[in-house]
């Protein structure tokens, strides 16, 4: 049944202001369009460019289902190209990562290709003479790197800096966060599959009105353990992590958030759960021998919790780490969950993603779970009868357009998701 394909009006009437229709969350129509869309038509997140540091070195990843390597080239520059040989569509790598050393070549029939995806050699080629066969390379696909982060668009589409605007100060901050003003991405990436569909966890990152219930168990349990503790009593690293994530209402809707056009946004204007983490002297020293005083402090003074860069890549500058959304079918979604050590920085601050990673994103987490089982239950829930919307009302006012800064416990974050969702869903 092609309902939605053919009709655009039933496919855009899914998003209204302040409300959407559950097929957004479960029809696998809807999810095909939006790998052909929204996936296609925007900048995804591929990888980070020290994840590549050699000629050759590759990774691979998938986007709107499509299979694509990132690769660096002999000249130092990256390239994105997919990952399928001229010959018959065998894949070139097969791996997350690795390295090809100085050209690709074909597991199958040994078509090898340069770097840069152009054709080398063809055993046997004199076979193909008077043929109609054109000789192409691998083909090569839109990217742009940004401050290390490279991002990939399959199909016509906005720039890059017109597309993510203002809300690339999140990365900026990430990225200045280390006295060199480099990244490294360092420690592996937990992969965990969510049995729900992407844009539950992509709106989750901002939605502030769960974490002093959803973690309750998780977080309430690290809070209460250290009431009535000295305050000069030295914090242990996952109190500190923990805790945060129950404090009360106030707490979160204080922390403001603020939207850009085409889905962007993060919570944490003013300050975030990451706030109170107790301060490394030898970083703070480094960080003001690299800035001085006044710009570090205000680099250190960012102290965002999630930016989402709509709809793929989602970031936590103050902790260095950041998760990817790899949809892979409407209730299935694989995120990634990765770290970076900031170059020029003390040991500690690497010893403090890593942790953060492992208590709150990987598998074995305490507070992950409690996310998921909330996302997987949403998506079981929808199936029922009798309301097929999603409420999306908290801190709703009509003409909500364009950057907007507002209470921490607004759903303006997705309002502004969905927003983004119509604008690139249109045939
Ligand atoms: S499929 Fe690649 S060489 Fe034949
Ligand atoms: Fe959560």
């Amino acid at each position: 049944m092609r309902r939605y394909r053919d009709d655009s009006a039933a496919l855009l009437g899914l998003v209204e202001e302040d409300r959407v229709h559950r097929d957004l969350y479960i029809d696998p129509e809807v999810f095909q369009l939006e790998m052909e869309r929204l996936w296609s038509r925007t900048w995804i997140y591929v990888g980070h460019t020290s994840q590549v540091p050699q000629a050759g070195d590759f990774i691979t990843v998938d986007i709107a289902a499509k299979p694509l390597i990132l690769l660096r080239q002999a000249d130092g520059s990256v390239r994105v190209l997919m990952n399928r040989c001229a010959h018959k569509g065998t894949k070139l790598v097969y791996d997350f990562a690795g390295n090809t050393g100085k050209t690709l070549r074909c597991p199958y029939h040994a078509w090898t290709y340069r770097l840069d995806g152009t054709l080398l050699n063809i055993p046997l080629k004199q076979g193909y003479d008077g043929t109609g066969l054109r000789e192409t390379g691998l083909a090569a696909v839109t990217h742009e790197v940004y401050r290390g982060f490279v991002f990939a668009r399959l199909a016509d589409g906005p720039g890059l800096r017109e597309y993510f605007g203002d809300s690339l100060s999140s990365i900026d901050n990430l990225a200045d966060r280390s006295p060199e003003g480099e990244l490294e991405i360092t420690g592996g990436c937990l992969r965990y599959l969510h049995n729900c569909n992407w844009k539950m966890f992509v709106e989750n990152l901002n939605d502030t009105m769960h974490p002093m219930i959803a973690h309750a168990s998780s977080a309430g349990t690290a809070k209460k353990l250290w009431e009535g503790k000295p305050a000069e009593m030295p914090k242990p690293m996952a109190i500190e992590q923990y805790a945060p994530f129950a404090n009360d209402y106030k707490f979160f809707d204080d922390m403001g958030v603020r939207v850009y056009p085409h889905g962007h946004g993060f919570s944490g204007v003013n300050f975030s759960i990451h706030s109170a983490y107790s301060s490394i002297p030898e970083y703070e020293q480094a960080m003001q021998r690299a800035y001085g005083p006044e710009r570090a402090m205000q680099i250190l003074g960012t102290v965002r919790h999630n930016t989402v860069y709509y709809p793929s890549l989602t970031i936590k500058g103050a902790i260095q780490s950041i998760r990817v959304a790899r949809p892979l079918a409407a209730d299935k979604t694989v995120i990634e969950s990765w770290t970076f050590r900031l170059k020029g920085a003390p040991a500690k601050l690497l010893e403090r993603t890593v942790m953060y990673n492992r208590l709150i994103n990987s598998p074995m987490s305490v507070v992950g779970h409690d996310d998921l089982h909330c996302y997987r239950s949403a998506q079981e829930g929808l199936a029922a009868e009798g309301n097929e919307w999603v409420s999306l009302h908290r801190n709703f006012r009509l003409g909500e357009r364009g950057e907007m800064t507002g209470n921490g416990t607004s759903e303006i974050s997705m309002r502004n998701q969905f927003r983004a969702w119509r604008e690139f869903m249109a045939p």
